[in-house]
């Protein structure tokens, strides 16, 4: 089972007095969706850029199965809060780029951007021109853009975070039926602590000054989805309010009042 490993993870920027993240261990497998939350600065994206290759850590090592990352990989797909589409491509055109990037043949390509585009239930889009599609949309398609490579995996910076409410309700099913369906590991940032619950199989807490784990919840609402139970259910078991709660404390706990 691949394994996305961060051990003892040290984040030092060049010229800043104190690390941004010490020692930071975190492992993510294909069948987790291991999401950080944290005050801003307690280094989230830090972690994220160094799974993904882009930023090199001071001390610990990150791996995939016991290999170093050392630069971004195919095994790896990112996707930010405001990703860039090719504006002037169709929302297809946009997802058979990344194919292209792979190495796909071009009879191969409009078929299997279409399929991406059906799993985020884009399927009726494909002509859309990027400045067509609404925010929710356009991150599906960066969504589908990133499953192209057949990531092992998700690598996720607030994906949601520029969406109105409803909108953003509706993604994180779309989320977790990704999850589901592309069997890759994710990593995700998110602020918001429903939007956490809902979707992890593992809870990180960071606290920052400098960045580092205080907690580690495994909620287990987001596995109860995957095994059938509708999301407003989910929402409304007793057992949500309780878990809201205990992570808001644990973000919380021992800020300055
Ligand atoms: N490129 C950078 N150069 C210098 N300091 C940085 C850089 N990126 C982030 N930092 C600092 O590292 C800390 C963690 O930042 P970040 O990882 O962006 O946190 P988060 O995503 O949790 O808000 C912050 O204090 C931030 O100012
Ligand atoms: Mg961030």
């Amino acid at each position: 089972m691949p394994h996305l490993v961060l051990d003892k993870i040290s984040i030092h920027y060049d010229g800043q007095p104190a690390p941004a993240v010490e020692r930071v261990s975190i492992a993510v497998d294909r069948s987790d969706f291991v999401v950080l939350v944290g005050r801003s600065g307690c280094g989230k994206t830090s972690l994220l850029n160094v799974a993904a290759g882009l930023v090199a850590p001071a001390r610990g090592t990150a791996s995939i199965d016991g290999r170093e990352i050392t630069g971004p990989g195919s095994d790896r797909a990112v996707v930010f809060q405001n990703d860039a589409l090719f504006p002037w491509l169709t929302a297809r055109e946009n997802v058979a780029f990344a194919l292209r990037l792979r190495g796909v043949a071009p009879s191969e390509r409009a078929r299997r951007a279409d399929r991406l585009l059906d799993l985020v239930k884009l399927g009726d889009a494909g002509d859309k021109r990027v400045w067509e599609l609404s925010g929710g949309m356009r991150q599906r398609v960066g969504l589908a853009r990133a499953l192209a490579a057949e990531p092992q995996f998700l690598l996720l910076d607030e994906p949601l975070g520029a969406l109105d409410a409803l909108t953003r309700e509706r993604m994180q099913t779309t989320l977790l039926d990704l999850w589901t369906a592309s069997q890759a590991g994710v990593l995700m940032v998110t602020h918001g602590i429903e939007e956490a619950l809902v979707l992890a199989t593992r809870i990180v807490v960071l606290a920052p000054g400098p960045g580092r784990v205080v907690r580690s919840f495994e909620p287990g609402f987001s596995r109860r989805y995957a095994a059938g139970e509708p999301i407003r259910a989910i929402k409304a078991d007793p057992a949500f309010a309780v878990a809201r709660g205990d992570l808001t404390d644990a973000i919380f706990e021992g800020e300055a009042a």
